[in-house]
């Protein structure tokens, strides 16, 4: 089977259609002035509102260049935590490094002490972030357990007062992201969305889930739509994006402003592109061939090596590998044989004979 083949054979499985009906070049204008628009978040324009989402262990460096080449209009970090930033932790100097070419970049602190955020937030500012995001929405015990993330849904009073306070701190643009709620029957979204843009948020991503669904069950979208009525303050959508249609229709069904996606740009980076594409041309962008699919990870895989070591570096790839090939025939054993990989030379000899480029 084709690449092609299995793609269109997945959405036909998921039941989506790939690229809304072609329509008359006129109407195609207003929709997609309408969907797909440039987007200001306080004083920063970005050139469309499509966003890559922060993904601890998944953003970094390498992967928010690609995403921002294929089109972009923000890209976010990895979370940082503020304490560890207060510490001078090790590895939160390669956490907070951004490059003026993904820019603009969002940068995603957590924790849940106002004035240590705020602090730390005024300190980091010279870096060449463009907007400072804070996390309310993490679910892993980790972070929750420790009162950071999504467990300040549970006090948006103390969430109201973090967010004031770094808002007052720096003279960036300052945003939040949040999760409907804790529960089911604890969702507060809107509440907490509004209390957000009335201590200074300039605008607010929101997850449709709850906390105790982490990542499992759809994405509630009429709950972002309640916030989208709630507040005047731009909202991003977020939850289940993988394609030109699911914008369409969260578009329809909540009236955003943006969308964030995070899982759909996993191993493919050209979503950004193919969406753009879709609205502005009105017709599918199939997915690159395999000789360009080679070619972008192992760029990837190449800044990987050159920013962290080649060591780290390989390690780390394999994840994106595997969700880049997802789905070729013989991925399954492409993904144990680039787990013994242990240098750049070698994963791309491996590549290029897997694939005949
Ligand atoms: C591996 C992984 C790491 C994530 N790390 C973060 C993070 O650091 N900060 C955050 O706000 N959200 C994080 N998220 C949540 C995503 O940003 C996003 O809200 C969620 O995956 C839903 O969007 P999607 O359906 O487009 O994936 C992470 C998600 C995944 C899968």
């Amino acid at each position: 089977m084709t690449y092609v083949n299995w793609i269109v054979e997945r959405n036909e499985r998921r039941g989506r259609q790939m690229t809304p009906k072609a329509q008359p070049r006129e109407k195609r204008e207003k929709k997609k002035d309408a969907v797909i628009h440039p987007l200001s978040i306080g004083n920063v324009t970005l050139a469309n509102n499509l966003i890559l989402g922060p993904m601890a262990g998944v953003c970094d460096l390498p992967f928010r260049l690609l995403c921002h080449e294929q089109g972009a209009g923000l890209v976010c970090t990895e979370m940082v935590s503020a304490k560890a930033i207060a510490y001078n932790n090790r590895n939160t100097g390669e956490l907070l490094t951004v490059s003026d070419e993904e820019r603009p970049v969002s940068l995603q602190i957590f924790g849940s002490d106002p004035k240590l955020m705020a602090d730390q937030a005024r300190r980091i500012e010279p870096l060449h972030w463009d907007i400072l995001d804070i996390n309310m929405g993490c679910p892993v015990p980790k972070v929750f357990n420790n009162g950071d993330g999504s467990a300040l849904l549970k006090d948006p009073l103390l969430a109201g007062r973090i967010i004031e306070a770094v808002a007052n701190a720096i003279g960036k643009p300052l945003t939040v992201k949040i999760r409907l709620g804790i529960s089911a029957d604890s969702i507060n979204c809107a509440e907490v969305a509004h209390i957000a843009q009335e201590s200074g948020a300039a605008a607010v991503t929101v997850h449709g889930r709850t906390r105790d669904q982490f990542y499992m069950g759809r994405a509630d979208w009429e709950q972002i739509a309640r916030v989208k009525r709630a507040v005047s303050i731009p909202v991003i959508g977020n939850g289940d994006i993988t394609g030109p249609t699911d914008v369409q229709a969260m578009y329809e069904q909540t009236g955003v402003d943006g969308y964030m996606i995070a899982r759909g740009a996993q191993g493919n980076p050209w979503i950004f592109r193919q969406i753009l594409h879709c609205f502005q041309e009105g017709e599918e962008l199939l997915r690159p061939s395999a000789r360009e699919m080679c070619a972008l990870m192992l760029r990837q895989a190449r800044m990987m090596c050159d920013l962290k070591g080649e060591h780290t570096g390989i390690r780390q790839i394999r994840k994106h590998a595997a969700w880049y090939t997802a789905g070729y025939p013989g991925s399954a054993r492409l993904r144990g044989l680039v787990n013994e990989v242990q240098t750049y030379e070698a994963l791309e000899e491996l590549f290029r004979e897997y694939f005949a480029v």
